[in-house]
Parts: structure tokens; C-alpha cells; sequence
């Protein structure tokens, strides 16, 4: 019997004992005083009994009795950019989104820096109370200047954001739509504000357009969410027909930009710059910090007044600290420097397609990637795409592989993180070690189809 097994038995055990004494039978013969509440069911079982947590180490005990080393929480020397030095190795590093090299930045450092000389590290409190500092206001004005809208506000990280913005907005008389492929932070904003749900076919306007017909009416707000550069697959979202079917059907529109600020549209102003569309017909810009602005938080932008209305009574911005200033600096300097050092966003693009041109000469399955921040090399087998992962770091190369249930089951896939600071070089032999890996994988029929799961899971069994 398992640690948690027998400490579940234990605590069942305690339970009956206490309900024995509770109701024993005094010497005297009368019955002791009922217990005010009577014992239930165990309703806080030991967590290493619960089937999420079980199904987590089995994974892991999996991929160990498959002799697949875990590729995940590997940590990291240094400073990641093309680079990065992982158990004393220098490898290509194709796994962090510092898309424009800013992590390392001397502007962006001495940014940080000169902000925690004056401001210390933390603003130790809501802004609302006294966690404000000039420079919160400076990155607002910024960020909101760079989208072209009247203002912004930021949150402590982008997860936050999403779930925040979309729990302050919509309420269960409301209705969210989705991409099928939107990040985890909206979906999740979604589940927890408790308004309906509806999803449509990725990128597929009209199949969005069928879900708007089914629910026109219905609803006191409806909102609809898609992500500007996709986070798992590199396409970016049909702006111009979004916009279109906000005016003809009234819904809100919130783009997630977070892989697409400083990557797409000529001069890195995202979506909206990408596809020629005015940005004041995105109701929601939403992006994150931690990305091209190598630093960490979330951003809104876009009218006055769903600022005001963030800032008044999103519980994630009141209830929580200000972001650090030095955090709120670096990203203002990253901005700044989009401007200022243009062909940082032209080499991030170039060195995107080359990657992109080469991959597909190589054969590789770059799935509905435009070429641009992310790249997946769609593998479809997880197992596959693991050992993939590994082979490389052998190799020098560090990618990490992304399997169910961040993608969907049998999409499996690599995803290269292309940056400004990779080489032509770099970049060249990545796509060609990708290749001979594979193929070298394929060639053994390495994957789940080869392996004799039973087989495992008795040999887990056995050990356990
Ligand atoms: C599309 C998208 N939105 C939101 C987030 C959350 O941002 P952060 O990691 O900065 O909290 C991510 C993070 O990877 C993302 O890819």
C-alpha cells in the first residue's frame, strides 16, 4: 500500500474511532450528548490520493520507465537569449520568447537597475493605497501610445490579466467565445467569471460567424477572444473579418497580443499593424510584459473608460501589489527601444521566415505557422517529441517539446521560439539537426505506437 493510501486508511480509521466515542454508552447506561455535526465522508483526502496528483506521477514515472529523460524544469545558468547554459553546457537556445534580444539589453538592464536604486525592489503595496510610482504611470502612457488608443493599464503578470479583465467584464449572464486553441489565462477568466461558454474552430471565421447566428439575443454581454499570434501554432487571427463581424453582430472584441507585440506589423505594433486594421475597433488589446519587453506583468489597452473600470474594480489589480517598478522600467525601456533600434523587429522577421523556409524545405510540419515568433514542428507522437527534444540537447539545441494537454492529443509538437538575436548559422543548423533527428526517430518507429504500455504500467506496478 502506498504512503497516501495508508495515511487515507489512518484518517478513516481516526474518523470511526471518534464516532465510537462520541456515541459510547456512559456506565450509567444514558446515551452522550449527540455530536453537533455528524462525521462524513473524508473531505480532505491526503492530496498524494487525488487522481490529478496520481496521473501527474505516473507521467512522470512513465517517461523514467521509458529511459526518457524529463525534459521540463531544467534549470538555467544564465541570462536566456539565443544562448543558454544548461548543467554547464552553452546550447542554441530556441526555448525562451525574448523575441528581440532585450533580456540583454544594457539599456534594459541599467532601466532595472537605476529603478531599484530609487524605488527598491517591490512597491510593497496596492497601488490604489501606496504601492503607486510615476514610473506605472510612464509604462500606461506608453504602452497606450504604442497601440495608438486612449490609455492602458498593467497587472502584476499576464496570466493575471486575462483572468482579471474577463472576470471584471462578464458575469453568468454573459458569454465568452473562443478559439479552440486560446491560452489557458482566458479560458480560465472565462470558467471562473461563470458566464457561458462557447468556442469556435480555430481561426475559422465562419465557424464563428455560426456560433454568433446561434446566440445573437440571448445574452446580457458577450465578449469574444482570440490571440493575435497563437501561442502553440504561429498563425495569427483574421483582424479584418473580426472586425467586420463585431459590427455587424455588437460583441466586444479582445485580442491577446502577447506574441505579436514587436513581432508583427513593420514597425512591431502587432496585429492591428499587421493586417492594416485601426486599432480602436480591438475593444480589448490584452498582451503580456514578459515577452518582447523581457520583463514580467500584463497590459490592457484601449478606451478611458474600460480603464477606469479595470483600475475601480478589477479584484487582481486592487487586491494585489503594484508591479515592481523595476519590471514596469525594463519594459518601458524595451518599448522605447522597438522605436529607437528598428531592425531588431526586421531581424526577428527575417530570421523567423528563414527558419520557416528552411523547415519546410526539410520537409518538417510547421502546421499553420506564418513564420514569425513561434514555430512548432509539429511531431504528433508525445513520446516522440520528448526523445526529439532530448536528441537535440544532445546536439547543442535547446527546444522544448509541447504535448497534450497544452496542444491536443496527437499534435505534439516542438516549438522553436525565433528571436532577432539567433544567426542565420544557428538557425540553419537547428532546422537540419530537427530534420536528422526526426527522421532517425521515425526510422525506429520511435514513439507511443511502439511501446508496450501494459508492459510499463505492470513494471510500475511492480516497483511501486
Ligand atoms: C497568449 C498568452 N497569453 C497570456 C500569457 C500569460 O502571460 P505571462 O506568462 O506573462 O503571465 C501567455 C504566456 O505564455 C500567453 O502565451
Amino acid at each position: 500500500m502506498t504512503d497516501g493510501a495508508n495515511q487515507n486508511s489512518r484518517a478513516v480509521r481516526d474518523q470511526v474511532l471518534s464516532f465510537m466515542k462520541d456515541h459510547a454508552r456512559p456506565a450509567g447506561g444514558k446515551r452522550a450528548a449527540r455530536p453537533a455535526v455528524a462525521p462524513q465522508v473524508n473531505l480532505a483526502p491526503a492530496f498524494t490520493d487525488l487522481p490529478e496528483h496520481k496521473q501527474i506521477v505516473a507521467q512522470a514515472a512513465a517517461g523514467d520507465q521509458l529511459g526518457i529523460d524529463n525534459p521540463f524544469f531544467r534549470s538555467h545558468a544564465g541570462a536566456a537569449g539565443a544562448t543558454t547554459v544548461v548543467d554547464g553546457r552553452t546550447l542554441i537556445n530556441f526555448a525562451s520568447y525574448d523575441y528581440l534580444g532585450m533580456n540583454r539589453h544594457a539599456e534594459v538592464l541599467s532601466a532595472a537597475k537605476n529603478a531599484v536604486d530609487r524605488y527598491g525592489i517591490s512597491a510593497s503595496a496596492s497601488r490604489l493605497v501606496a504601492g503607486e510610482r510615476p514610473i506605472h504611470g510612464e509604462l500606461e502612457s506608453k504602452i497606450a501610445g504604442f497601440y495608438g488608443v486612449e490609455s492602458a493599464i498593467v497587472f502584476v503578470s499576464g496570466y493575471l490579466t486575462n483572468v482579471a479583465t474577463i472576470g471584471t467584464l462578464l458575469g453568468p449572464e454573459d458569454l465568452v467565445i473562443h478559439d479552440e486553441f486560446i491560452h489557458n489565462s482566458a479560458l480560465i477568466g472565462a470558467k471562473l467569471s461563470g458566464s457561458h461558454r462557447r468556442l469556435f474552430r480555430h481561426n475559422d471565421m465562419d465557424d464563428l460567424e455560426r456560433v454568433l447566428r446561434s446566440v445573437t439575443g440571448r445574452h446580457r454581454r458577450v465578449l469574444v477572444v482570440v490571440e493575435g499570434v497563437y501561442s502553440m501554432d504561429g498563425d495569427v487571427a483574421d483582424l479584418p473579418r473580426l472586425i467586420e463581424l463585431r459590427s455587424q453582430y455588437g460583441f466586444w472584441l479582445m485580442v491577446d497580443d502577447a506574441h505579436a507585440l514587436g513581432v508583427i506589423g513593420d514597425t512591431g505594433r502587432g496585429t492591428a499593424e499587421y493586417h492594416g486594421c485601426n486599432p480602436r475597433d480591438v475593444d480589448i488589446w490584452m498582451g503580456t510584459l514578459s515577452k518582447t519587453t523581457a520583463s514580467c506583468g500584463g497590459y490592457v489597452a484601449g478606451s478611458e473608460a474600460l480603464v477606469t473600470l479595470l483600475k475601480g474594480s478589477a479584484g487582481g489589480f486592487i487586491y494585489s501589489v503594484g508591479l515592481a517598478p523595476a519590471l514596469a522600467a525594463a519594459a518601458w525601456t524595451s518599448l522605447d527601444l522597438i522605436d529607437r533600434e528598428p531592425e531588431r523587429v526586421a531581424r526577428m522577421r527575417r530570421n523567423g521566415h528563414l527558419f520557416y523556409e528552411l523547415a519546410r524545405k526539410r520537409g518538417l510540419d510547421t502546421g499553420v505557422s506564418v513564420g514569425c515568433s513561434v514555430i512548432p514542428v509539429i511531431i504528433g507522437d508525445s513520446l516522440r517529441a520528448a526523445q526529439l527534444s532530448n536528441d537535440l540537447m544532445a546536439t547543442g539545441i535547446n527546444v522544448m517539446p509541447i504535448i497534450h494537454p497544452a496542444v491536443p492529443e496527437g499534435l505534439a509538437r516542438l516549438r522553436f521560439f525565433i528571436t532577432s538575436e539567433h544567426t542565420p548559422e544557428q538557425i540553419d543548423y537547428a532546422v537540419t539537426q530537427t530534420a536528422e533527428k526526426l527522421e532517425a526517430l521515425v526510422e525506429r518507429n520511435f514513439g507511443i505506437g511502439s511501446v508496450d504500455i501494459e508492459a510499463v504500467l505492470r513494471r510500475m506496478a511492480a516497483e511501486a
